[in-house]
């Protein structure tokens, strides 16, 4: 059976699924509208939104029309530190940073270390370890200084654990069965850390006695938590969070999601040089079989991996267009496209550790602490 939730997604997800699961979960697609409405605050769309992988949302253009009216809101994203980053987990935030500078707001990013210690097979020392260097790995992608602070579960626990109470109260064990297929075997840490995940979208309404919009980026396995988040927040007299959702960005082997289970498909921050080498150069092209045919025919890009994370990482628009033309009209061999992709990737991976290096420091500045963000955003 096919699953997708935020502990499991397996198998092969494609345009089918992806549209039953809005529909089942009663997202909306992001349509020319909305995109037009975003343009004029951005002026242009960043590749992950004009290339359709974020591609769904709820109250999007709800906190925009807000917006227009004068009305803020903040970014919240988070990650679980259960190991060290991929390609994959850094596209939310990849974009979360985009949205961020083009909005100038403020962004939580939450660091579940008590998630990935309840569901993996992690001790607390091995969770808190990969929390750090997650969170360099977060900040090596350049958020704003005094915009972006970490919540750090275990650090936060406090106020974390006061709000998610009065969460809690509202949900019943069969809500959360039914939403994340949880069953009896769960431990209870599992079943109650949904009010965990859920706080940082009304904390600073909380903090500041009045109501904040919030806007959540992620990726369709994260769906459970902001379903169950909105069905409760109104009982609290909080809003509604509104969310930003994203496709997977695809295993290297075209299966599946880019995920932690499966190494050798999946790019990691901290692969050598050689590494990214071998795993790009093995990675599921669109390219036809031969030479010859492909002269002829040209690549299929929708199914090409290669191109689909080059022209995320490549800036330059009109580049992009370039080896589209080429690379899907026969011009240009499959050999070529791993080679471009390959020294993109590497470009792109050594700019986050430049940056990784020189912000290494500066992490404590990046800490949430309720006395700091309530004087800040009350001034
Ligand atoms: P985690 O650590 O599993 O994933 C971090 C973020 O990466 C997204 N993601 C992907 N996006 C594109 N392609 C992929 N192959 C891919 N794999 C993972 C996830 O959807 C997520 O956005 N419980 C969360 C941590 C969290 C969180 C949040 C995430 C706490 N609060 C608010 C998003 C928003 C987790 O374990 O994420």
């Amino acid at each position: 059976m096919k699953a997708i939730n935020p502990f499991e997604v397996n198998g092969e997800i494609n345009e089918d699924i992806y549209i039953k699961l809005v529909r089942d979960f009663g997202l909306k697609i992001i349509d020319t509208n909305l995109l037009n409405k975003i343009k004029q605050h951005t002026k242009e769309l960043h590749p992950l939104i004009e290339y359709g992988i974020f591609f769904a949302h709820r109250d999007l253009d709800l906190i925009l029309s807000e917006y227009e009216n004068g009305k803020p809101f903040y970014l919240y994203t988070g990650r679980g530190p259960s190991g060290e980053m991929h390609l994959g987990h850094l596209i939310p935030f990849y974009f979360t940073k985009w949205l961020q500078e083009k909005f100038n707001v403020y962004l939580l990013i939450q660091i579940t270390d008590d998630e990935k210690f309840l569901t993996k097979n992690l001790t607390e020392d091995q969770v808190s370890f990969y929390a750090k260097q997650n969170m360099l790995d977060i900040l090596s992608l350049g958020f704003i200084k005094g915009k972006t602070f970490f919540i750090l579960d275990s650090r936060n626990a406090k106020i974390l654990y006061n709000l998610a109470i009065k969460f809690s109260k509202h949900v019943t064990f069969s809500q959360v069965r039914s939403t994340f297929g949880m069953n009896e075997s769960d431990n209870i840490g599992k079943i109650f850390f949904p009010s965990i995940q859920a706080v940082p979208s009304f904390i600073l309404s909380y903090l500041l006695n009045k109501p904040i919009n919030c806007l959540i980026p992620y990726a369709i396995d994260q769906d459970d938590y902001f379903r169950l988040t909105r069905d409760v927040l109104p009982k609290l007299g909080y809003p509604k969070p509104a969310s930003i959702v994203s496709k997977f960005l695809p295993s290297l082997i075209g299966e599946g999601k880019m995920s932690s289970s499966k190494k050798d498909t999946s790019i990691y921050l901290n692969d050598s040089e050689a590494e990214v080498r071998k795993k790009i150069f093995s990675a599921f092209s669109g390219g036809r079989d031969t030479k010859e045919e492909q002269i002829k025919y040209g690549a299929d890009l929708s199914k090409d991996v290669p191109f689909q994370i080059y022209r995320i990482l490549e800036e330059d628009r009109e580049k992009v267009e370039k080896v589209k033309e080429e690379y899907s009209s026969g011009k240009m061999l499959s050999g070529e496209m791993k080679e471009i992709t390959y020294r993109k990737v590497i470009q792109f991976l050594d700019e986050l550790k430049e940056r990784r290096e020189k912000i290494k420091d500066e992490i404590e500045e990046y800490m949430f602490d309720e006395e700091k963000i309530k004087k800040m955003l009350l001034i």
